[in-house]
């Protein structure tokens, strides 16, 4: 049988092993990201501000690697809207993975200008950086959210509506910005516009708390648990190892591929209502029994009414194939929430 893209880039790696610079290392997708590489015996740049991330992600990691694979990883505590610190982590690089920025729709609409300068002045300084030092390719995260208010079901990369929020804009901007950078400087990225991904380290703590997280939090602490509108609302949620698994073939992809954007997520639609039950059921199997009834409230400024994506470019272009199904995914991440809130 033919060995798919993933798994055949996987052996090239561990035979002969790459530099990754992972921003946002901390944070959840970037924690997930490094734990993988390590995995496959690459050297592994992290930087991280610790503004949304933490610590004991980057001391979990460490947990779960070799001490030998763990020496291959270099943490720089710095921020990209520091060019210096940005010049300084490109260095020697091969791949760069850039993560860092701050999440959450309605944290954009409270606080504009802080989002703005971490997704924007950050993004192109790293952009910046990462071409000044001649890095094989650059991968950054993109977003569902730049699909805005155009009405067509499934996403497809081409037609994308109007932003509906801040954090929309600065996402949008940095796809600007990497096209630009493709037109005038040769310098070709991959976009990935993740879709409501969710695993393991994902924070479930604050106020801008993804919902997965939140949720699951919700039900394991016995709280009562809102939901925005009439629950019908819906995502493509998309399971941390498709994302990783994205990122890979994306930064070794060849260059006919770059300078593209591509959905990241499985090509399905839950509901907000779906959702809740298979949160519940999960938890159940896992000895947590939640009782309330969901308590309905208004419809969020800024949210999308549904989203779900088409991956046939990523699955033509990158060989992109996810394994990890929304009950399968929900299933694997559960014992660590368990785990982690019933200390
Ligand atoms: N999780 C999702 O569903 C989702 C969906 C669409 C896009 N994204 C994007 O994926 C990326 C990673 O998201 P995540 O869910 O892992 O969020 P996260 O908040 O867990 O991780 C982001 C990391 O970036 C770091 N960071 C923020 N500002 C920084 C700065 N100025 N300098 C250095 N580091 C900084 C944070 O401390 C954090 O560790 C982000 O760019 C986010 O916008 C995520």
């Amino acid at each position: 049988m033919k060995m798919n893209r993933y798994t055949s880039e996987c052996k090239k790696l561990e035979a002969y092993p790459k530099t990754w610079l992972i921003t946002g290392v901390a944070g959840f997708i970037g924690s997930n990201l490094l734990e993988t590489l390590l995995k496959l015996n690459q050297a592994v740049v992290g930087l991280d501000n610790f503004a949304t991330g933490h610590k004991h992600n980057l001391d979990e990691v460490q947990g779960s690697v070799s001490t030998e694979q763990w020496t291959r990883f270099c943490f720089i505590e710095g921020d990209i809207r520091n060019l210096e610190h940005c010049q300084q982590v490109c260095q020697g690089v091969d791949y760069v993975l850039h993560q860092a920025a701050l999440g959450s729709v309605p944290r954009s609409i409270a606080d504009p200008i802080t989002t703005n300068a971490a997704n924007i002045t950050g993004f192109l300084n790293m952009l910046v950086a990462a071409r000044d030092a001649g890095v094989k390719s650059f991968t950054y995260a993109a977003s569902s959210s730049t699909y805005g208010d155009h009405p067509a079901l499934p996403k497809v990369e081409e037609n994308i509506g109007k932003p509906l929020s801040p954090y929309a804009v600065t996402k949008y901007v940095n796809e600007l910005y990497a096209d630009v950078f493709s037109r005038t400087y040769g310098f070709n990225t991959i976009g990935l516009r993740y879709f409501n991904v969710f695993g393991k380290r994902q924070d479930p703590n604050g106020a801008y708390a993804a919902v997965i997280p939140k949720w699951t939090a919700a039900m394991i602490n016995g709280e009562d648990l809102f939901i925005n509108g009439d629950g019908e609302t819906s995502r493509d949620f998309c399971f941390i190892e498709n994302t990783v698994q994205m990122n890979i073939l994306a930064a070794t992809a060849p260059d006919e591929a770059k300078n593209e954007v591509y959905n990241v997520a499985l090509g399905d639609r839950t509901s907000l209502n779906t959702l809740f039950d298979a949160l519940k059921t999960a938890l159940a199997d896992n000895g947590v029994a939640y009782t309330k009834p969901p308590i309905y409230r208004e419809f969020r400024t800024g949210d999308v009414r549904h989203s779900q994506a088409d991956i046939c470019k990523a699955q033509r272009k990158l060989g992109y194939a996810p394994i990890h199904r929304i009950y399968d995914g929900i299933g694997q991440a559960m014992p660590w929430y368990v785990q982690m809130l019933c200390k």
